[in-house]
């Protein structure tokens, strides 16, 4: 039977360490990180994201501000917001929630935000396979590696598989476990021999959005087992990419859905947050 992987009790761990350093830091550069979020229309599901995270960088001692923009914003009025920011030097982390209206062009809206205080890390991983130096990595894929190393697994040498190959997880959490010395195979819906490939994967990351694909003679016995999806299963109870009851027989280590790597994601929006404040005060 698997260890399970407690994103939350991780994630807790995580906000009261960055507390320590946010008042450490704020004494030495006499001044906190801020993260500003700015949210355009009235999704309600976005509002709450945007909502949780403001909670937790001010539960971390941050200034936080979400910034709310009427649907019928125009993509010049947002823009002139992210110049704002861009240009004020008590702002380390921009965060502009997507969906954007249809009217606005995220691409344009993603391109403008200043790289260093990107913390999404979107521009970070621009150019395939690469972080690029001094900028941060997105959040999801830098909370998978961080459950992989709480588990004490060496991430060198090993197969690590990620089945998915999407721009905000998959790419780049392959990038991340590369970076990490695995070797890294990247499966996806043509993928033809998933289950041989499985079998031999020391790591597996599913991030495809299908509710109980990997199933438990998918998984080498021992194998870690980070699970992103987040699926309504047929029952309408939360459900991963991964059959959690077969899997968690086999595996060394498997995170659970609820409470596995969903906990973690703004935990390390959070840090990339502190890591662009760092770069920024240490210049
Ligand atoms: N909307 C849903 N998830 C995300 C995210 O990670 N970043 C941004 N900017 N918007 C989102």
């Amino acid at each position: 039977m698997a260890q399970i992987i407690d994103g939350k009790a991780i994630a807790a761990g995580l906000y009261a360490e960055m507390a320590a350093k946010v008042e450490e830091y704020g004494n030495t550069y006499g001044r906190r990180p801020g993260l500003y979020v700015i949210i355009v229309g009235e999704d309600p599901a976005s509002q709450v994201y945007v909502r949780n995270k403001e909670i937790a960088a001010k539960k971390v001692g941050m200034v936080s501000e979400v910034i709310r923009m009427p649907e019928s914003t125009t993509q010049q009025e947002l823009l002139d917001v992210i110049a704002k920011l861009n240009a004020d030097n008590t702002v380390d982390g921009i965060l502009v929630q997507l969906p954007v209206p249809k009217h606005i062009d995220k691409d344009a809206v993603i391109a403008a935000v200043d790289p260093h205080k990107d913390v999404d890390g979107f521009f970070g991983m621009k150019g395939g396979f690469t972080v690029k130096k001094g900028y941060v990595a997105p959040c999801t894929p830098r909370a998978c590696i961080h459950l992989i190393k709480t588990t004490g697994t060496e991430i060198e040498g090993k197969h690590a598989l990620v089945v998915g190959r999407g721009e905000l997880v998959g790419k780049p959490v392959a990038t991340l476990l590369l970076n990490e010395n695995a070797t890294v195979t990247i499966a996806h819906s043509r993928t033809r021999n998933l289950k041989e490939i499985a079998l031999t994967a020391d790591i597996i990351i599913a991030a495809v959005g299908r509710a109980h694909l990997i199933t438990g003679d998918m998984v080498k016995p021992g194998a870690v087992v980070i699970d992103v999806g987040i699926n309504r299963g047929e029952d309408g109870k939360l459900c991963g990419d991964v059959d959690f009851a077969a899997a968690a027989d086999r595996a060394g280590y498997i995170t659970p859905v609820p409470g596995g790597v969903g906990p973690m994601t703004i935990a390390m929006l959070i840090q990339n947050t502190l890591d662009c404040y760092l770069a920024r005060v240490n210049k």
